[in-house]
């Protein structure tokens, strides 16, 4: 392989010199084969087929040894010798493993976001790993869908800067850095509006909800450098995105000069055939490369269908050619083709390990949201006290790493009990499991009920496990699961104060809960460093300070809810029957987008925007005071919110602009900034096009999307 020769010819020598069966291999992924009885060593016909140039990437591959075998055999005897692309999914962490997303979202600190995925990059890229299927940025309405717990939550413009920051973090200052992966923006597009939350459904969303809501997350990624982009296993009103030409090469590839690779996601390609779309897998093959998919993920269809197509007169072979070119520039952007074992060496020192230790701590933190402590019980109060740690979760480690747990390892995990054994060293302990799935319980809640009745106090883990939620994981109820109830309903009912931890990945539905239980706190799926993360926030070592990424519902049958809903014309009004409104329950969340408990209160005032009439081209400044009026210290999260109450189109009754931190102490106060420009005023008319109009908008700060709690002021925006 020359060096030295700029990466552009460096691409079109190799494939002058690749026959057509090596550059279908370059447009394949596949998924390990190991041999008998290994862990790491693939099969002697996997091995053929990487040396006959029949694989060009792998997925669900990572560790140094499998990678670097798998490796030696392309580098080394393949004709071609390109290296193969090892790819995995890397979404909160590798082997230290960080909150899920939804939970990560909660913090709204876009430099978290980027820390966490700077390690985990460089984590699995120490374990060989060069691309991972992640960001996920599919806007999540609906907590029946499973898949809502890799999300960043309901709103497009959080989307965004998640979006940025997880680009940034995986791929660092460039994607060859030896610490650094591609990232795999997915799944594209509105997979988060699947028909009534069931997972691979169909979608069928407006042209306004797809330009405004579902695909700015995408744009942005692809403004920030994404490597690649996976289309969703949906249809988008009535086209399976896998072989959307409209959107992928119309929008992505065109509009927004998209010159990455695509990666269809697991099987796709070949599954437009069960969609109806595709009557074999030549006909497949040519859908999703004429639409910009270059890399068939575990389907036959390209190794199978592609040459099939091309003798058929479907493809041709500059379309096959610009798909490979796409794949080796892909390659040579990694640095794979000048050190195709950079990846994968040296292992990370300990000091960087106990750092990502340290960092999977702070984000569990921040991830956590209080939505409730109506007895005062937090943070725990005085010396030794006796506390029953309950629940099936309470002592549970691969639990605790969520549905992507990648190369996180159960037993590496600290645990809710632990991390309170830990931080509490003075107190009396006691725990038990309360009730188990497999049922059997009544001598196990007996125990739990007489160490409840002992204790001053109770910690209820209670909540989902990993595979409850994720892909495929979709539930019409998504509540407590039905076996924790007797236990929960007993514990609540003991006549002593319980704290509910709930382990979910999702906002549990749960009303009897919320009827019953006076202190709650979401703590999502928090990863390796639960239990210290828990300890930390229970024991006030720090305030709590996660706010809900997602409105939470009272009842299934709000969803899909949240806060930027364009307006009615006859708005909610329980006095009113004739209203938008339900008559068994009430429209509103449970807790809003935004809501989160702290141990510090805060006060906002003095709602301030200048200059009061903007024209096109001007700066808006947005400027509200904070005060901590509590006597503790914490970090609180303000939100800027804009309203367009008159419009050619009914717009939405709020529209998320802006989410800041900042940290106060007792008694202190401080202000945050927030600049607008009247472009954040417009609104979409299609994809790339925009309407600014004139007239009068609201601007809102305060803690959440319950518009009672929000400051208003007004701006006036005049186009001369
Ligand atoms: C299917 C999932 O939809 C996708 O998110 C994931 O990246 C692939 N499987 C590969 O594991």
């Amino acid at each position: 392989m020359s060096r030295g020769t700029d990466p552009a010819s460096r691409v079109e020598a190799l494939l002058a010199a690749m026959s057509l069966a090596e550059k279908i291999g370059q447009l394949t992924m596949v998924r390990p084969e190991f041999a008998a009885g290994s862990a790491d060593t693939i099969t002697d016909s996997q091995k053929a087929g990487i040396r006959a140039g029949q694989i060009g990437s792998m997925l669900d591959i990572w560790g140094a040894g499998p990678t670097r075998a798998a490796q030696t055999v392309a580098v080394n005897e393949s004709q071609a010798k390109i290296p193969l692309l090892f790819c995995y999914d890397v979404l909160h962490g590798y082997e230290t493993v960080f909150p899920v997303p939804l939970g990560e979202a909660a913090a709204f600190d876009p430099d978290l976001w980027e820390r966490t995925a700077r390690a985990a990059a460089e984590e699995a890229a120490a374990g060989g790993v060069a691309l991972t299927f992640a960001p996920m940025l599919d806007v999540a309405r609906d907590p029946r869908w499973g898949r809502i717990v890799e999300s960043f939550g309901e709103d497009a413009w959080l989307g965004r800067r998640f979006a940025e920051a997880k680009v940034r973090g995986f791929q660092g200052e460039s994607p060859a850095d030896a610490g650094a992966v591609a990232a795999t923006a997915k799944h594209l597009g509105a997979y988060g509006a699947v028909t009534a939350g069931r997972e691979y459904a169909s979608v069928d969303v407006s042209e306004r909800a797809l330009h405004e809501v579902h695909l700015p997350p995408f744009r942005a990624a692809v403004e920030a450098g994404a490597a690649a982009i996976m289309p969703a296993f949906n249809d988008l009103n009535g086209v399976p995105m896998t072989g959307n030409a409209e959107v992928l090469r119309g929008i992505v590839r065109a509009r927004w000069a998209f010159d990455g690779v695509m990666i269809s996601d697991f099987g796709a390609v070949g599954e437009l055939m069960v969609h109806g779309v595709a009557g074999d897998l030549a006909e497949a093959a040519a859908l999703a490369l004429g639409a910009g998919v270059d890399i068939d993920m575990a389907s036959d269809a390209y190794p199978k269908g592609l040459p099939e197509a091309l003798a058929r007169g479907l493809v041709t072979e500059a379309q096959i050619d610009e798909a490979v070119r796409r794949v080796l520039v892909l390659k040579e952007r990694l640095g794979l083709l000048d050190a195709p074992f950079a990846r994968g060496g040296a292992a990370l020192s300990e000091e960087k390990r106990q750092a990502h230790r340290a960092l999977a701590r702070e984000a569990a933190c921040r991830s956590m949201v209080l939505l409730r402590d109506r007895d005062g019980l937090l943070p725990l109060q005085g010396e030794a006290r006796h506390l029953a740690i309950i629940g099936p979760l309470a002592d549970a480690g691969a639990e605790m790493l969520g549905p992507w747990s990648a190369a996180g390892k159960a037993d590496d995990t600290v645990g809710y009990l632990a991390g309170l054994r830990a931080a509490l060293p003075g107190w009396t302990i006691s725990h038990s499991e309360g009730a188990r799935r497999e049922g059997g319980t009544a001598a196990l809640l007996d125990d739990a009920l007489d160490l409840v009745r002992a204790a001053d106090l109770t910690l209820l883990c209670i909540g989902e496990t990993p595979e409850l939620c994720g892909e495929a994981g979709s539930r019409a109820e998504p509540g407590l699961p039905d076996w924790q109830r007797p236990l929960t309903e007993a514990v609540l009912g003991a006549g002593k104060p319980v704290i509910v931890a709930l382990t979910c990945g999702r906002p549990l539905i749960a009303p009897w809960l919320f009827e019953q239980a006076g202190t709650v706190l979401a703590a999502w799926f928090p990863g390796s460093e639960a239990g210290n993360a828990l300890a930390d926030v229970l024991t006030g070592r720090l305030s709590p300070s996660g706010k809900l990424p997602v409105s939470w519902p009272r009842a299934v049958g709000q969803i899909p809810i949240f806060f930027g809903q364009s307006a009615t014309g006859r708005p909610a009004d329980p006095a009113e029957r004739l209203t938008s409104r339900y008559l068994d329950v009430a429209s509103a969340p449970l807790f809003p987008f935004g809501h989160g408990l702290s141990y510090a209160r805060f006060e906002y005032r003095d709602l301030r925007v200048t200059p009061a009439v903007a024209r096109p081209g001007d700066g808006i400044t947005v400027e509200v005071d904070i005060a901590n009026s509590g006597a503790r210290e914490g970090r609180e999260t303000a939100f800027l919110f804009i309203r367009d109450p008159v419009a050619s189109v009914a717009r939405p009754v709020l529209e998320l602009r802006g989410a800041a931190g900042i940290t106060l102490a007792p008694g202190e106060a401080g202000s945050l900034r927030f600049s607008l420009k009247p472009d954040d005023l417009a609104f979409s008319t299609g994809e790339g096009t925009s309407r600014l109009e004139p007239g009068r908008f609201e601007i809102l700060a305060g803690p959440s999307a319950d518009r009672a709690s929000l400051l208003q002021a007004s701006i006036e925006l005049r186009m001369s």
